[in-house]
């Protein structure tokens, strides 16, 4: 089988690459990436010479591309988007172009390229905000409601993918994740941010009153569920995809990384709130595990461990990002 990986040098599209020809030896990959600021072909080198594996660097919203890397593909499987809620909110126009104009581009050549699986890649974002102290959680049946332009350019994005399998019958389908933790993962994006900067000797920024309760699962839970889906999901389907750890917002989140790399709280700095940041995000995961039997195998404690271990491991990694156009965004976000 051939797959074309969308974005797949970002964070969660690599680890993805590196999980599926592991446990796919037989089918091959080609990832269409445009290698915007996330985007990082550092996160492929170990598999860069892998037979079974293609890099084209080009834009999803190029339909030429598209069209020609979508010759004789089978799968698709969609990762690309500008992902950053804080980098949306700076400027919304790039997010509208990949996140709704590429995916509408790529949907069009998938039609035409008779594409057996279209999958798409969203977020528990464009559900919008639960409630603080509730247990209410997300379902496939809770409704749309995205308050950032990233979430609505998410939501518009899922809402054509509907809209393609619907109308015209593409098969598709669609998974809506939690947040991601792990290797490769961006150093503007809390997780990384924190270890990074406590590895730099820098203070942790933390938004408002740090109360912001997010569900973290680790990236490659995310990549097995995906993985599941492209097997066993069932065509026109939405399957939520989450953690299985208590909650915990975002101020116990840096006390437990502080604590796990041997610090004080002393290092947490309190900063501006993120304008509209979503209160409490909670999902119910139980349809993938009932359906296709998927539940996440990693735990937030370990799992953090291990991602501590590898920026420890991989500091040229993260020093190369944080120190090119990356650190004239955080002077802006954290400091003008
Ligand atoms: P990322 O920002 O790390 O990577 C995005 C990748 O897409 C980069 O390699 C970038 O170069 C590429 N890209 C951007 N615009 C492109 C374009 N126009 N054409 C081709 N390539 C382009 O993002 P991520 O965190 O890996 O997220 C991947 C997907 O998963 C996104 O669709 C995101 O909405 C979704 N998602 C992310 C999380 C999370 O916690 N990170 C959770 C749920 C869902
Ligand atoms: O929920 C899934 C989403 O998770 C994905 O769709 C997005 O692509 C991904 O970026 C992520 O979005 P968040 O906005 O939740 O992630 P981020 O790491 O930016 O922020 C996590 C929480 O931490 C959020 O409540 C804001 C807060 N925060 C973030 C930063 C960068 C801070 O308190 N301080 C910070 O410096």
């Amino acid at each position: 089988m051939k797959l074309l990986v969308t974005g797949g040098a970002g964070f969660i599209g690599a680890n993805f690459i590196h999980y599926y020809l592991k446990n796919h030896s037989e089918d091959s990959i080609i990832n269409l990436d445009k290698l915007t600021y996330a985007g990082n072909l550092a996160n492929l080198e170990a598999i860069k010479d892998n037979p079974n594996y293609t890099f084209i660097k080009g834009d999803i919203c190029d339909r030429r591309i598209v069209d020609s890397a979508m010759n004789d593909v089978d799968v698709v499987v969609h990762f690309a988007a500008e992902s950053h809620v804080d980098r949306s909110i700076i400027d919304a126009s790039p997010f509208i172009h990949t996140n709704v104009v590429g995916t509408h581009t790529l949907l069009e050549s998938a039609l035409k390229n008779n594409i057996k699986r279209f999958h798409h890649i969203s977020t528990d974002e464009v559900f919008g905000s639960l409630e603080l102290n509730s247990t209410e959680k997300f379902n496939e049946s809770t409704g749309y409601d995205p308050r950032s332009p990233y979430a609505a350019s998410k939501a518009a994005s899922d809402h054509l993918v509907r809209a393609y399998n619907i109308t015209y019958g593409l098969p598709t389908t669609i998974s809506n994740c939690s947040n991601n933790f792990g290797p490769f993962h961006f150093p503007e994006k809390l997780i990384p941010l924190a270890i990074t900067n406590i590895l730099e000797g820098k203070k942790v920024p933390v938004y408002g009153d740090g109360k912001n309760v997010r569900d973290w699962l680790y990236v490659e839970d995310h990549c097995r569920a995906i993985d599941l889906i492209l097997q066993k999901g069932t065509i026109g389907e939405t399957y939520f995809v989450g953690s299985s750890d208590p909650e915990i917002n975002n101020l116990e989140l840096v006390r437990k990384i502080l604590k796990l790399m041997g610090k004080s709280e002393s290092e947490i700095e309190f900063v501006k709130d993120r304008p509209g940041h979503d209160r409490r995000y909670a999902i119910d995961w139980s349809k993938i595990k009932t359906e296709l039997g998927w539940e996440p195998k990693h735990n937030l404690d370990s799992a953090l461990e291990e991602t501590i271990e590898w920026f420890k491991n991989n500091e040229d990694w993260w020093q190369k990002i944080k120190s090119g156009e990356y650190q004239r965004y955080y002077e802006k976000q954290y400091y003008s």
